[in-house]
């Protein structure tokens, strides 16, 4: 089967449930042999941004793409506008392999100094928790890269490997141009990608 086919969803599946264990399935085949993060990312990102736009659930080809971007934001161990490292360090997220329009270079994980707020992105990264976001007008610190996004998810990504950063090393976040796009569904669906990502991935 050639690569593109395996972000084709089939007509049969009627359940968010549905379309995640066949994203996870088309996932796992597609990572196969292969341990290098940058490539994996980069996969993980068009298989499912190509998923959600060929899938009635999430608005299908006719109406646009609902989920207008999907990608990852990373924390290397270090950055070359800080000293800092390790895990105290606050240097930013920065954008990694994603597929959607062009977006935000890097998110601070600092406070705003006016409003006092973390974005999305950071919110999810500083807590280690998913953050799901209804109507982004109604969360203090959202961060609009694209003026169309209306609703978002963010998992955070944690590396199982003992020996590298141990830790968070960012997070997956998906924008949508419709409000309430994402729920619980999502939420486990999402997090069991994120989950297959970390097992497959060498992050040194
Ligand atoms: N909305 C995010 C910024 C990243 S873009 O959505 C791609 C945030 O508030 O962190």
């Amino acid at each position: 089967m050639p690569h593109a086919d395996s972000s084709f969803v089939p007509d049969t599946i009627q359940t968010k449930t549905e379309f995640y264990d066949h994203v996870l399935t088309q996932l796992e085949a597609l990572l196969e042999g292969e341990r290098y993060w940058v490539t994996n990312l980069a996969q993980t990102a068009a298989i499912l941004y190509h998923s959600y736009l060929g899938s009635a659930l999430y608005g299908g080809d006719a109406h646009g793409p609902v989920v207008n971007w999907c990608g990852f934001y990373l924390h290397p161990p270090s950055h070359p506008s800080s000293s800092s490292s390790g895990s105290g360090s606050t240097h930013p997220l920065l954008l990694g392999p994603y597929q959607g329009r062009p977006a935000c270079l890097s998110i601070l994980l600092q406070p705003n100094t006016k409003s006092g707020n973390v974005g999305v992105c950071a919110t999810s990264f500083l807590s280690r928790k998913t953050v799901i976001v209804p109507d982004v007008e109604n969360h203090p610190g959202h961060i609009a890269c694209d003026g169309e996004t209306k609703s978002e998810i963010v998992v955070p990504l944690v590396s199982s490997d003992p020996d590298s950063y141990s830790k968070v090393v960012g997070v997956l976040d998906l924008d949508s141009t419709v409000l309430n796009t994402f729920d619980e569904d999502d939420q486990k669906g999402l997090e069991s990608v994120v989950k297959l990502i970390q097992d497959a991935c060498d992050w040194s």
